[in-house]
């Protein structure tokens, strides 16, 4: 059955051009109102509302159909547009002006009672959300926010093909690649006993591109890593992926801050400063206890250790000696603490590791635990040593110098939001010369990015002595305090490669078996290559004011890695089990 009333216009588009014009809109009843007599009803799509009105003495049949009307309904109505009445103009919507005189309906659609009401503000749980999420993205709030993610798309495309870029798709089922996640496997109907990895990044494939001369690559491109989850992470992510062939740090730098600043001018308006701030990673863990530092407020972690009578501490006196680190960081003044506020932010630290937190109150007359162990020059070394002035509170953790970044680092930020001290806007900035290696908690040396990231070349020759000492040509880039992005110069020397893989533990054999196509590719005549990708859902969270990368993916998993609407993961049938030569354990 096909419908009699073809749409005209959108809803949200009319306006008083359109006066006494005949049209045909069409949509969902947003809100239903019988003035005992006139009906009002909100009628919505995609580009905004209209008010409809229903008059019993001009349409009587139509008006006595629109009774029947409840949320939710779908329906297609002609009629004339006319001004409000004086007074009953609504500034607050676009089409505020005017209204639809209805004449015709038809009823497309009817609908159960809705879960929650089809608004911006809504008190209602995620998990209701997610079950009905195509009534949580009919929601104004959210088609801006898809919207927005489309546009930002649509632009990063713009952008790079002007820059000679071409879009390359990857296969999804592959080898795995080790990008620091778990994998999410897929077994192989054909080949008994033998999984797929669906891909934690494109990264080999990129590089296999370079090797054949595509020269300059991007994807937007789905990313699968079986990890933890939280406010910003999915068991699958959307990247925007590039590699570059024949750069240097400085051509990737140079280029993402002008794709930045294009994007940031077309949606936000505001011209970005360039270049991006360059911090070290060193430089960062020690000023901000953090490798993605929120640079929109100070707060910066101070190192006291070097002050004179610390020591007559013996918590301190033990951390100097164990080599650790005395830190502080100051709250300015204004800024009120309760005892009660002075235990949570205590066990906020000591959850992270650290032993305690203490704290100064600079004041006429100094408040503070310390007050009874350390002498009074011994404070006020620490307080000029921390910039203090009269009415900041300092807070101090001593520790080993790992612990006192975490714990200082989560202080920081926690503090910031607690007391307001984040001011708006966007700052970006690139972390740079990050370790090639770290140690996991076993004790075990890991890449600190990937295994494929050039280590710098004056660092080459303390690769086997000293690997912890060795740079990586790696960088990221931080907005807002969120890594939205990271990549490297690559390795593209086949002698170099395994060595790094032979640093890692991976011997020669092992490397042959899980590289041995990234070791073959090197070795004919691989151009030197870098690249970065980006976290597509991370940029548009921050792009659209949101706090979760839940809000701007059409359909998110939760926490748990689970769909509500389709709930997913599911069992299978035992035939498909044994096709896969699979059995469940019990
Ligand atoms: P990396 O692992 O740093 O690099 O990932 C790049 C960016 O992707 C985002 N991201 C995520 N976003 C949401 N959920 C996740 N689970 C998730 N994991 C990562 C982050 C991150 O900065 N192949 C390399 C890139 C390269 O070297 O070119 C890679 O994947 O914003």
């Amino acid at each position: 059955m096909g419908t009699l009333l073809r749409r005209t216009h959108l809803c949200g588009d009319l306006d008083e051009e359109n006066l006494n014009q005949k049209v045909t809109v069409t949509g969902w009843v947003r809100k239903y109102r019988d003035h005992g007599g006139v009906i009002f009803v909100d009628l919505g799509d995609k580009s905004g509302v209209i008010q409809l009105v229903f008059n019993p003495q001009l349409h009587k049949e139509v008006h006595s159909r629109a009774r029947s009307l409840r949320e939710g309904w779908v329906i297609a109505v002609k009629g004339r547009v006319t001004l409000r009445p004086s007074g009953t103009v609504n500034p607050k919507l676009k089409t505020g002006k005017i209204e639809l005189m209805v004449e015709k309906m038809e009823i497309l659609n009817v609908s159960r009672v809705l879960p929650f009401p089809i608004e911006n503000e809504i008190q209602v749980s995620e998990e209701v959300r997610l079950k009905y999420r195509y009534l949580d993205l009919r929601r104004e709030k959210m088609q801006k926010n898809l919207l927005l993610r489309y546009q930002v798309i649509k632009l990063i495309r713009d952008f790079l093909d002007k820059k000679g870029f071409i879009e390359i798709e990857t296969p999804f089922l592959a080898r795995s690649t080790p990008e620091g996640a778990r994998d999410y496997l897929v077994p192989s109907r054909l080949n008994p006993g033998e999984f797929y990895a669906l891909t934690q990044s494109p990264q080999l494939f990129k590089q296999m591109l370079m090797v054949a001369g595509f020269d300059r690559y991007f994807q937007i491109v789905r990313c699968f890593r079986d990890e933890d989850l939280r406010a910003d992470r999915q068991p699958e992510h959307t990247q925007l992926d590039m590699e570059l062939s024949f750069v240097e740090e400085e051509d990737i730098y140079n280029l993402i801050e002008e794709m930045f600043t294009f994007i940031f001018e077309k949606i936000q308006g505001i011209t970005l400063q360039t270049p991006f701030p360059r911090i070290k990673y060193e430089e960062a863990m020690e000023r901000y206890g953090s490798d993605k530092p929120d640079l929109r407020f100070d707060l910066e972690l101070k190192n006291i250790t070097h002050i004179q009578g610390l020591e007559r501490f013996k918590v301190f006196q033990n951390v100097i000696k164990k080599g650790g680190q005395i830190k502080g960081i100051k709250v300015p003044e204004g800024v009120s603490l309760s005892r009660k506020d002075l235990e949570e932010l205590t066990q906020r630290v000591t959850s992270l590791g650290a032993k305690g937190l203490c704290w100064i109150f600079v004041q006429k007359e100094i408040k503070s635990p310390l007050n009874k162990i350390l002498s009074e020059e011994t404070i006020k070394g620490i307080i000029k040593e921390m910039g203090a002035r009269e009415g900041d509170v300092l807070f101090i953790v001593g520790d080993k110098k790992e612990i006192v970044a975490k714990a200082l680092g989560n202080l920081r930020l926690y503090l910031a939001t607690k007391f307001n001290l984040i001011t708006s806007g966007y700052k970006l900035l690139w972390i740079i010369d990050f370790p090639l290696f770290e140690y996991d908690t076993e004790g075990n040396l890991i890449p600190s990015h990937h295994p494929f990231t050039s280590p710098k070349d004056e660092d080459i020759p303390l690769l086997k002595e000293s690997p912890e000492k060795v740079k990586a040509r790696a960088y990221d880039l931080v907005l807002n305090g969120e890594e939205i992005g990271g990549g490297s110069i690559r390795i593209h020397h086949r002698g170099i490669q395994e060595k790094v893989l032979n640093i890692l533990g991976i011997d020669s054999l092992e490397a042959r078996e899980k590289f041995g196509f990234l070791l073959e590719a090197l070795s004919f005549g691989a151009p030197p290559h870098g690249g970065i990708a980006f976290g597509l859902d991370r940029l548009v969270m921050l792009l659209s004011g949101e706090e979760s990368i839940r809000e701007v993916i059409a359909f998110p998993k939760t926490q748990k890695g689970t769909c509500l609407l389709t709930d997913a993961p599911s069992k299978v049938t035992e035939e498909q089990l044994e096709e896969l030569h699979l059995k469940v354990k019990e």
